[in-house]
């Protein structure tokens, strides 16, 4: 039996990736989290004792991070810093959680000798113009916009450096943005369903025509998987499922799916820096491991994902004002 140390796994990704690894696996699995305003421990509850274990606490703590990835085989970075927006307003806890706290977790992976697995995202490549022809790889130039952005791209050249400098066994992915259950409604995607749910319109930054590439989160898990189990030390894996939509059709199929009219949103003040679009070509994860998406039709899995937040109400509502509030401060 695999034992996984699991970093930022009562998060929306994390946590995703801990049931995906309970149904699809015999892996023991850690969860290493601080329980930040991100984090919820409801999403990973009711898990059998026998293979899973909750501690609490930060990755930027060397000893209790020394202790845990000494016990553990293979350690799988999530925990960050992971809202733009909040980047963009106080982005010093982003530089202590994801500079200093993925400094922290290489130090005792390499210390260890253990295998690791960097979660990253396709913003360290910047932006592509709506009409560029070429998507992202894992050979584009990195080009980071914001503060969030920027600090998940040193976080990646430090496991590139410990790979190359002290022999750690580590793979990079780096993914376009993921929908489901469990994410926190400062995002896009739940925002705009539990503002219709409570009777406010959905809000799309500027002209709503900024593009991303939406993958579904049990897609990210399973490239995971496939990346820990047969990646090749020191390469970093591209994840995407050609999911490109501008923000005002998915707000449009929002509406549609809970019976709203189609132009019941409102136009917000724009993001500072806003990225115009991303783009990922994954064809290396594709053609050397093998991996395919299996939600490879977005309408559905966002019905599905409408569907959990109205069945998940306890769930998010805790969140809900104090989001709103914060966003209404910003003039969102
Ligand atoms: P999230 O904000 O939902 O969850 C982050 C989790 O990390 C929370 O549970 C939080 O409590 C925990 N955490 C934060 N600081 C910590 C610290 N110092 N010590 C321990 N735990 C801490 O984020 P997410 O959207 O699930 O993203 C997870 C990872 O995936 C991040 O590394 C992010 O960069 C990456 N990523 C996200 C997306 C996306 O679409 N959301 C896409 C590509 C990559
Ligand atoms: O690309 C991967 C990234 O995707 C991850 O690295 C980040 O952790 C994750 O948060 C996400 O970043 P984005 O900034 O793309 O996600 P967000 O949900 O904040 O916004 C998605 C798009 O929707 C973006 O163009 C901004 C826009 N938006 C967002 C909100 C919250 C709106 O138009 N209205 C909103 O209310």
């Amino acid at each position: 039996m695999q034992k996984l140390l699991v970093t930022g796994g009562a998060g929306f990704i994390g946590s995703n990736f801990v049931h995906y690894v309970m149904a699809h696996t015999d892996s023991f699995v850690t969860v290493l989290d601080k329980i930040t305003y991100a984090g919820n421990v409801e999403s990973i509850k009711h898990l059998p004792a026998s293979r899973f274990r909750f501690v609490k606490g930060d990755i930027a703590d060397a000893a209790l991070v020394d202790q845990l990835v000494a016990e553990h085989d293979v350690v799988v970075h999530y925990a960050a810093e992971s809202h733009n927006d909040n980047s963009l307003h106080d982005p010093r806890p982003f530089l202590d959680t994801n500079i200093i706290g993925t400094y922290t977790l290489i130090e005792a992976a390499r210390k260890h000798d253990k295998r690791f697995h960097h979660i990253s995202t396709d913003e360290v490549y910047g932006d592509l113009e709506l009409d560029d022809p070429e998507r992202f790889n894992e050979d584009t130039p990195y080009n980071p916009s914001s503060p969030y952005s920027s600090t998940k791209a040193g976080s990646d050249l430090l496991v590139r450096a410990w790979v190359r400098s002290f022999g750690l066994r580590a793979t990079i992915s780096n993914c376009s943005n993921n929908y489901g259950p469990y994410q926190h409604v400062e995002k896009f995607i739940p925002r705009q369903i539990t503002n219709v749910i409570d009777g406010i319109r959905p809000k799309l930054y500027g002209k709503g025509e900024n593009v991303r590439d939406w993958i579904h989160a049990d897609d990210h898990s399973s490239a995971v998987l496939a990346i820990i189990d047969k990646g090749v030390i020191g390469d970093t894996y591209l994840i995407g499922a050609d999911g490109e939509k501008n923000n005002l059709e998915v707000v449009a199929l929002i509406l549609q799916h809970m019976g709203q009219a189609p132009d019941a949103y409102d136009h917000v003040v724009d993001r500072a820096g806003h990225d115009l679009r991303y783009a990922i070509d994954s064809s290396k994860l594709r053609r050397e491991l093998g991996w395919s998406p299996q939600f490879s039709d977005f309408e559905s899995g966002l019905e599905d994902t409408i569907r959990w937040y109205r069945d998940n109400e306890t769930w998010w509502r805790p969140q809900k004002a104090a989001t709103e509030a914060k966003y209404r401060q910003q003039g969102q």
